[in-house]
């Protein structure tokens, strides 16, 4: 097998992969296996892959920075960009399904109920980020700015989390173990940036 060919086949698998869990749902949604209240169950599942993703894609650096893992470059735009349409079909599910376009119980959501307000942030944020993730755009908007603005995925992951353990009532164990994944992710990037900061500074006399 040529490279050419064994790459086209490992970014099929990566896609087939990021797409499996939205087959499921509509697989279950067709045969009637979301359980008594579907879209609850189909809300939360699409949010819960929507954070997953968000925090795969910020995992990406991280891992070729500690294991050498370059290949996984290749993927993050995929692994990004399929975080954001996971969390807009969770956002249009809320919209459509969940509240039948009631704009007033909508806006009111957003202004009043805190976990609301915090995931409309996070999705808002994430739009500049899916809208400037192609090539020509990275090309239009130069390199260093197009990373400056794709630091707002940082922002957009804790976000999520909030949101999560915000509307979660009981068992908050698995917020808390994004949120320790993200502070491990993030804090190696703070971390690299001071370091890589320090070595450059000129040594004064
Ligand atoms: C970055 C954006 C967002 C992320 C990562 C995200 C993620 C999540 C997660 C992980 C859950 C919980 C899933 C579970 O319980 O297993 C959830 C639930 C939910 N999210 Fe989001 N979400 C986002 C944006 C939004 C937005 C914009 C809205 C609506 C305006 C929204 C409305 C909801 C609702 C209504 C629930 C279910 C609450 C319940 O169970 O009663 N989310 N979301």
């Amino acid at each position: 097998m040529t490279k050419r060919i064994r790459d086209r086949v490992i970014y099929a698998v990566v896609w087939l992969a990021c797409a499996a869990p939205l087959l499921f749902l509509v697989y279950w949604g067709l045969n009637d296996q979301l359980g008594a209240n579907p879209i609850t169950t189909g809300l939360r599942f699409l949010g819960l892959w929507g954070l997953r993703f968000l925090v795969a894609g910020l995992a990406i650096t991280p891992l070729r920075g500690w294991f050498g893992w370059n290949f996984l470059q290749r993927y993050r735009r995929t692994i990004g960009l399929w975080g954001f349409a996971y969390v807009a079909l969770h956002l249009l599910t809320y919209i459509g399904v969940d509240q039948f376009f009631d704009w007033n119980t909508i806006l009111k959501d957003v202004l009043k109920r805190p976990y609301i307000t915090f995931g409309m942030l996070g999705f808002v944020l994430l739009i500049p980020l899916a809208v400037t993730s192609t090539n020509a755009m990275v090309r239009r908007l130069g390199g260093r700015r197009w990373r400056q603005l794709h630091k707002l995925a940082y922002v957009i992951a804790p976000l999520g989390v909030l949101h999560y353990d915000l509307l979660v009532k009981a068992d908050t164990t698995w917020p808390w173990m994004y949120a320790a994944i993200l502070a491990v992710l993030l804090g190696w990037r703070v971390w690299q940036v001071r370091t890589r900061r320090a070595a450059t500074r000129p040594v004064s006399a």
